[in-house]
């Protein structure tokens, strides 16, 4: 039996030097940990040091860190251009292209160099677990730890045991996710995980109001954030995250779901793809951001707000107790993932137990008798739990 040991002494090794990879570096390194960092780019290996040295330097300019912490913190990163450096890593993350070929071929390279007690992490957004480990001959060492973007501050973390994963290893984990001072929550591997998979309707129901001329853009983001206590409205966040990647998200969610209506992509979304309209990074996306343009402006209806608002957080508690209802994750888990993945302003279950069940139901089963769509179908758990309250 393998004795994983996985703790704050341990050797950790990252490969992939981008954006989750070097965030994730920093976050073991500041706790303490030796961390090695591989990219098979050389020039995205130099790009990472300098970013990472200068991201930290800007923090001691802040006081956020002494100089002291950021020496340390320096001092606990190498970045390596050979694999085999990895030959004494406890455990290894993987955060390089989100490609299942390319992932399964590292795994399987990394077998041929790591001892049998190293764990192998891929931190895939939206890949399964099982199918990575598949590719490996010790299956029950590999897991999903998937940390969120940027992984320096955000503080959730999920952790996806495969179906052939040593049983202990989610747990260890955890064990060390909570001395990174993240909030680690243990999921099922089944597409999207928590987050990505409970989150889609918050963009998917937002553009489909918009589709049929229900209310504009700038109305939904007004109501969700005025009426519901979003940090930001949908379209406002999907140009901040990129059409590009919330596109490809909600898309791979739905032929995962063997092409479930509940996650059907938007063709307003695919037009924006299509026509390079990526977003606040490209200058255009819902929203206009070149120098001069004015915003359109809200429809601040209180009445129209309260509508919009029923109907995406009912689409997005329905989607939690779907999750509930088939184990995805515990209540208390999808709740925190949901408040620390995405900062939503409360967890949908508590929620759904503010607003009511018997409304959050009734919104959905008039949505259904409406449409007669599959979509607006209301979970059984939901319908079950609404009579017990
Ligand atoms: P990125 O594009 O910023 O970085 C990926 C790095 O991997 C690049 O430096 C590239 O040179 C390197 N790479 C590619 N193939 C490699 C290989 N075969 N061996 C070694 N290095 C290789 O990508 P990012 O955004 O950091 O994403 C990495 C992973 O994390 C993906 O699986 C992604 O789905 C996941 N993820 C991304 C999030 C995000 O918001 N960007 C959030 C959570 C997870």
């Amino acid at each position: 039996m393998n004795t994983f040991n996985i703790t704050l002494s341990s050797k950790i090794g990252i490969i992939g030097s981008g954006a989750m990879g070097s965030g994730i570096a920093q976050v073991a390194a500041t706790e303490g940990n030796e961390v090695l960092v591989y990219d098979n780019n050389e020039g995205a290996l130099i790009k990472a040091e300098a970013n990472l040295k200068s991201g930290l330097l800007k923090l001691v300019d802040k006081q956020k860190i002494t100089q002291d912490k950021c020496d340390a913190i320096i001092k606990n990163i190498k970045f390596v251009s050979a694999l085999e450096t990895f030959s004494e890593c406890n455990l290894i993350i993987e955060a390089i292209v989100e490609n299942l070929d390319v992932k399964k071929k590292v795994f399987t390279n990394l077998e041929a160099i790591v001892c049998e007690n190293c764990v192998l992490a891929s931190n895939t957004s939206s890949l399964s677990i099982t199918s990575i480990a598949s590719a490996c001959k010790f299956p029950e060492r590999v897991i999903g730890i998937h940390f969120f973007n940027p992984a320096t501050l955000m503080p959730l973390v999920e952790i996806i045991p495969g179906i052939a994963t040593d049983e202990r290893l989610a747990e260890l984990c955890k064990t060390l996710i909570l001395e990174w001072k993240k909030v680690p929550v243990i999921c099922k591997d089944t597409p999207g995980f928590i987050v990505n998979r409970i989150a889609r309707p918050y963009y998917g129901e937002a553009m489909r109001i918009v589709e049929e001329g229900i209310a504009d853009i700038a109305t939904v983001d007004w109501a969700m954030k005025t009426i519901g206590g979003f940090k930001m409205g949908p379209f406002e966040l999907t140009d901040l995250i990129g059409h590009d990647v919330n596109y490809v998200v909600t898309e791979t969610v739905w032929k995962e779901f063997y092409y479930d209506q509940r996650f059907k992509p938007s063709l307003l979304q695919k037009r924006l793809v299509e026509a390079g309209f990526l977003g606040k990074k490209t200058g255009r996306g819902f929203y206009n951001y070149k120098e001069g343009v004015v915003q359109p402006s809200s429809d601040e209806n209180t009445e129209k707000g309260k509508l919009i608002f029923d109907r995406i957080i009912a689409m997005l508690i329905n989607e939690a107790y779907d999750a509930l209802n088939l184990k995805v994750a515990s209540e208390e888990d999808i709740d925190l993932a949901m408040t620390k993945g995405v900062n939503y302003p409360k967890g949908l279950i508590a929620w759904s137990k503010e607003i009511g069940l018997e409304n959050v139901f009734s919104t959905l089963q008039n949505l259904y008798d409406n449409y007669k769509e599959d979509r607006y179908r209301p979970n059984i758990l939901l319908k079950k739990k609404r009579l017990s309250f």
